[in-house]
């Protein structure tokens, strides 16, 4: 081959892969308002980082059809590049090949960079797209996705693995994300199911539409399923690269520091007014954690999904926290079944990622009822236990009101090893409520309204306030308010070189 003909090949070749299902799908795809696996790929990482690998592989099938439509990179782009600086692996569908459906060959790609991501310890971004596998390959295509399966479970908790949703995806097109530490979706073009409406609607008669059974609201409000709601795919990429800036590379590395502008000790007056005395007078404990985090800045996880708990990443003093806060806002902050699964996830990433604990408490205990009980309150429940239990990272407790019965326990109380427990004057640590307590000790007994009130009185000057705990140890310090800043920072600093030593164990068995 001349030299010429030589590089036209080359040139022919890498168009034809950049070219990926044709000027038509590509057209009609961003006529649904989304990018194409290779814009969001350029989009990721910083400008001109990006290095693709296998971009001429192609399927190896001649059958039914496919022999006919062998497109270079088959519709996976993969490779890896810089976020901020940082090696980041990734792989986008390209939703225009094949409806960015999974061949054994595109597989291997994902594997590829899988396998090299773990080597490297450096975290994967997959962005989905696909139609899940493809059909013509049969079990290929099932092979291709259970190896990829098999390598999310062997870098769970070593690298972190965040999956974006960005077109219809279905079958092993969701499994694979599911298994990955943050799912994020788009708003009105992504969907996320097992089996789509048509086969809904055969097997089971149900009609539902798309948007209905997995659409990014559905999956970020009711199921759970999704972590993240992006309005477009340019602020779904934006937000990608945001969360890679909290999170550490590896499990044996710490989270990037950032330089912090914001004075660590700061005061916030307007703190010590917030918490109403009255306990059954709700406020945003939002407020509070935006307050005091470097630059006001929270990323907060799971925003529409169990809004009575609060999670998400934030900095201070330039050091990346994971935040777990009740929400007095909604439904009083109690605990039920979905925010224990919300709050004992995202505790476990933290531990998994050496990423330090602060937990807001303001809690009236687990929900009562049947529809809790039946639907297993008690097993979920224990997951929270279980993960702040098992968290052995730096774990910063403040109540800032209530924190009643077993749910005193289970929100990083010192009994389960928090390393410094902090209570406003506001708190109340009791067994229950006073109204709850009194209708229970004095059942019957009181004669007058006023007799009750007096009962109650007492009994908060008894309980109510957190100096029964201080003065057993249980809480460190008590504090205003408005210190709340310099006294985490202060916390986490002296926590800086914490180890904690747990059994040799293969691994625990979490009450799933
Ligand atoms: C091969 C596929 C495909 C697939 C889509 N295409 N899915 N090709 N295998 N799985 C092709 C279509 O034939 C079409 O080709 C192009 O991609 C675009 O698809 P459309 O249907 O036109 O797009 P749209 O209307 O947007 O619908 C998207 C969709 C739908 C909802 C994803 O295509 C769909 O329901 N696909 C099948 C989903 C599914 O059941 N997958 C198998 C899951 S089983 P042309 O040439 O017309 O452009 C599975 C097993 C793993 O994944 C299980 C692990 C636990």
């Amino acid at each position: 081959m001349s030299e010429n003909k030589q590089y036209t090949v080359f040139e022919e070749k890498n168009a034809a892969a950049e070219l990926g299902g044709g000027e038509a799908r590509i057209k009609k795809h961003h006529d649904g308002g989304k990018l194409t696996a290779r814009e969001r790929i350029v989009q990721l990482f910083d400008a001109g980082t990006f290095n693709e690998l296998d971009k001429l592989v192609t399927h190896q099938v001649n059958q039914m059809g496919l022999e006919k439509s062998k497109i270079p990179g088959d519709g996976m782009v993969t490779g890896y590049g810089k976020i901020d600086g940082r090696l980041v692996y990734a792989f986008a569908q390209d939703f225009t090949v094949l409806g960015g459906s999974m061949s054994r060959s595109n597989a291997n790609k994902v594997v590829k960079v899988l396998e090299l991501a773990l080597k490297m310890g450096a975290p994967v971004i997959g962005l989905n797209d696909s139609g899940g596998a493809r059909i013509q390959e049969g079990v290929q295509s099932l092979a291709g996705y259970a190896d990829i399966f098999h390598l999310n479970v062997k870098a769970s908790g070593v690298i972190p693995q965040i999956s974006a949703i960005m077109g219809p995806c279905a079958g092993g097109a969701v499994y694979s994300p599911a298994l990955t530490d943050f799912i994020m979706m788009v708003k009105d073009t992504s969907y996320m199911f097992v089996t789509g409406p048509d086969v809904i609607k055969s097997v089971t008669h149900e009609e539902v539409t798309k948007e209905d059974l997995g659409g990014a609201k559905t999956h970020n409000s009711k199921s759970g399923v999704a972590h993240l709601l992006a309005e477009d795919d340019e602020q779904a990429i934006q937000m990608l690269r945001e969360l890679i800036g909290f999170l550490p590379s590896n499990n044996m590395e710490e989270a990037p520091e950032h330089s912090c502008t914001d004075d660590i000790n700061r005061e916030e007056p307007a703190l010590d007014k917030l918490v109403p005395t009255d306990p059954n007078k709700p406020y945003n404990i939002r407020e509070i954690i935006e307050s005091v985090v470097d630059d006001k800045n929270f990323f907060e996880v799971q925003p529409y999904y169990a809004g009575n708990i609060i999670v998400g990443f934030a900095r201070l003093d330039g050091k990346t926290v994971g935040i777990v806060a009740n929400q007095p806002e909604v439904l009083a902050g109690v605990l039920d079944i979905e925010s224990s699964v919300k709050g004992a996830r995202f505790v476990r990433f933290c531990d998994a990622f050496n990423i330090p604990i602060v937990t807001f408490v303001d809690v009236p205990g687990f929900l009562p009822g049947t529809a809790q009980e039946y639907g297993g309150i008690i097993k979920h429940g224990a997951k929270l236990l279980y993960a702040f239990s098992e968290a052995s990272v730096p774990k910063i407790t403040l109540i800032t009101r209530k924190a009643y019965g077993g749910a005193y326990d289970v929100m990083a109380s010192k009994h389960i090893g928090a390393d410094v427990n902090y209570a406003y004057p506001s708190a109340e640590i009791a067994v229950m409520g006073a109204e709850g307590a009194i209708n229970i000790l004095h059942r019957g007994k009181l004669n007058t309204e006023e007799d009750r009130q007096n009962a109650i009185q007492d009994y908060r000057d008894h309980f109510a306030n957190p100096y029964k705990a201080a003065e057993l140890g249980y809480i460190d310090e008590i504090i205003m308010p408005r210190t709340t800043r310099k006294k985490l920072i202060a916390a986490l600093e002296m926590l800086a070189t914490k180890q904690e030593d747990r059994p040799a164990k293969k691994h625990g068995n979490i009450p799933l």
